[in-house]
Formats: structure tokens, sequence, C-alpha cells
């Protein structure tokens, strides 16, 4: 692996929490590293598994999705809804032959700049660890059960 390899990370954050945080972070002016790309949901249970699995089509080495802690989230149970398809999605990714440290699921709330920060510093050393996915497992995606959506997305 070259030495000045970044990976491509991919970030779903909830607007009312890991959004806010994200905010804090930078306004605070907390570094963390450039290749985190935010993608702001209302909910983390908006989040699907094939949303995951399309940012690992389109070139991302690690997705993370980040909302508000438990009890805390703004739809109700959004982000335990959230989390169970966190659970499948990582079973799905298991069965495709992808390395599961490269997905996960962390709660932080707007008022946690600083773990914001590093949680994304982290994420981002495990993946670099991990290395630039490779070009088989990026067609996860086609390897994937049908009908992701319907078992994990969001239900509402
Ligand atoms: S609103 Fe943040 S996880 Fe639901």
């Amino acid at each position: 692996m070259r030495e000045d390899w970044e990976p491509d990370i991919i970030v779903f954050a909830c607007n009312w929490c890991s959004y806010a945080g994200a905010d804090s972070a930078g306004v605070s002016r907390l570094q963390y590293p450039p290749s985190v790309r935010l993608i702001r949901t209302m909910c983390s249970g908006r989040v699907s598994a094939s949303l995951i699995f399309e940012a690992f089509r389109q070139g991302a080495d690690g997705v993370l999705v980040t909302g508000c802690h438990i009890g805390d989230c703004h739809y109700v149970d959004g982000n335990e809804r959230c989390q169970e398809m966190m659970e499948m999605t990582i079973r799905l990714a298991r069965t495709a032959g992808i390395d599961e440290r490269r997905l996960g699921l962390e709660w932080i709330s707007a008022a946690e700049a600083g773990r914001f920060a590093a949680v994304m510093a982290e994420f981002v050393e495990r993946i670099r660890d991990l290395g630039p996915m490779s070009r088989e497992d990026r067609s996860v995606s086609s390897r994937t059960p049908g009908g992701v959506e319907e078992a994990g997305g969001a239900r509402r």
C-alpha cells in the first residue's frame, strides 16, 4: 500500500445530533481527517443497507453511520431501527466476503464535538490499516441478496 494513500470515508450523520456535533467540531476548530465526507440525513433511521452498499460501490473504503444516542432520537426510535439495520447489513457484508470492520455505527450528540473528531480519526485509522477496498469487493451491491431496501431500510 502506498504511504500517502488516504481512504475515502462516507459518514452518514443525522441532522439533529451527529451533524450538529460535526458543526461544533468545526466551530471549535477541532481537527479530523479530510478524507471524511459527511452526508446529512434527517435521522439515522433513514440510512439503509442499500445506501451503504451503494457508497462502497461508488468508491468508499469505509462507511460510518452516526446518530443520536439511544433515547434521544428526534423521531422516537429511528436510531433503534438503524441499529437493527446495521446488524443486518454487517451480516450481509460478511456473507458477501466484505470485512465488517469497514462498517461502523456510533452515537454522537450535538454537544460531543470532541468525541465526533475522535471517532472520525479512529475510524479513518482503522480503514487506513485495512487498506483500499478491492475492486471485487466494490461489486458487493450485485452480490447481496435482493430486497435489501425492504428488509433493512427505513420504514417510515
Ligand atoms: S434524529 Fe438523530 S438518530 Fe434519529
